[in-house]
């Protein structure tokens, strides 16, 4: 675990959090920073704020973004938005209600921010009813970034019973996806093939998961593979 800023690519950055306890499984966390063309910081699922964490992301410039990219990955927003009170906080689809506590300035949509619009694209992946998420495109690095839908455990990260569901549950490597139970909520097949091929059409070349292993190698034969539950078994369109 590492609490400090690794340079992922040109402009954006990545930082490994301590791991957190969901439904008793340990899950390692992951955060990004990009830096837009206006200097600014998007700050995209933040890990706890450590004071070297803190001190490396303010080396790179002012945060202006605090994004949770579903509302899964809200924990940490708060003690972000104290520690930055001028950066804008942004929801994720139904976060609002789940964080009555905080004061977003904005809803997160189909269209980036025209603060962000420069450097970042998004994405609802629509079609679940119980967890959308916002994929995000670094056209920088041509990076997709995903917090719970591509998840690539390895094999030796979760022990005993919790290695069985995971692995049954799809999210161990070298077979990386949403879990399970969530795929099983997309009853909206359509809306979400809809969403995932805005995404698909992106020039995605590397993908930066908040869970597991960094895929190396092709990007979108990556993210195709994840979502062969979703395309059809050979990930084909
Ligand atoms: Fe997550």
């Amino acid at each position: 675990m590492s609490e400090s800023l690794l340079q992922f690519g040109p402009e954006i950055w990545i930082a490994d959090g301590p791991v957190t306890s969901f439904h008793s499984f340990p899950y390692p966390t992951r955060m990004a920073v990009i830096r837009l063309s206006d200097g600014s910081l998007f700050v995209w699922s933040p890990v706890t704020l450590s004071d070297s964490l803190g001190a490396s992301v303010n080396a790179l410039g002012p945060v202006r973004h605090l994004v949770s990219p579903n509302s899964l990955h809200h924990l940490f927003l708060g003690e972000w938005k104290s520690a930055y009170p001028a950066a804008r906080l942004y929801a994720s689809p139904r976060l609002r209600r789940k964080r009555r506590d905080l004061c977003f300035d904005a809803e997160l949509s189909d269209a980036p921010e025209p603060e962000w619009a420069a450097d970042i694209e998004q994405v609802i992946l629509r079609g679940s009813f119980a967890l959308t998420e916002v994929v995000f495109f670094h056209r920088g690095t041509h990076t997709a970034l995903f917090a719970d839908l591509i998840q690539n455990f390895p094999p030796d990260w979760f022990k005993g019973w919790r290695g069985f569901l995971a692995r049954h549950g799809g999210i161990v490597a070298p077979i990386p996806s949403a879990p399970s139970d969530w795929r099983a909520s997309f009853l909206n097949r359509r809306a979400a093939r809809v969403s995932l091929d805005k995404v698909l059409a992106w020039p995605i070349e590397r993908v930066l998961i908040a869970h597991g292993d960094l895929p190396t190698g092709d990007g979108a034969a990556f993210v195709r593979m994840a979502f062969a539950w979703l395309l059809g078994h050979d990930g084909a369109t």
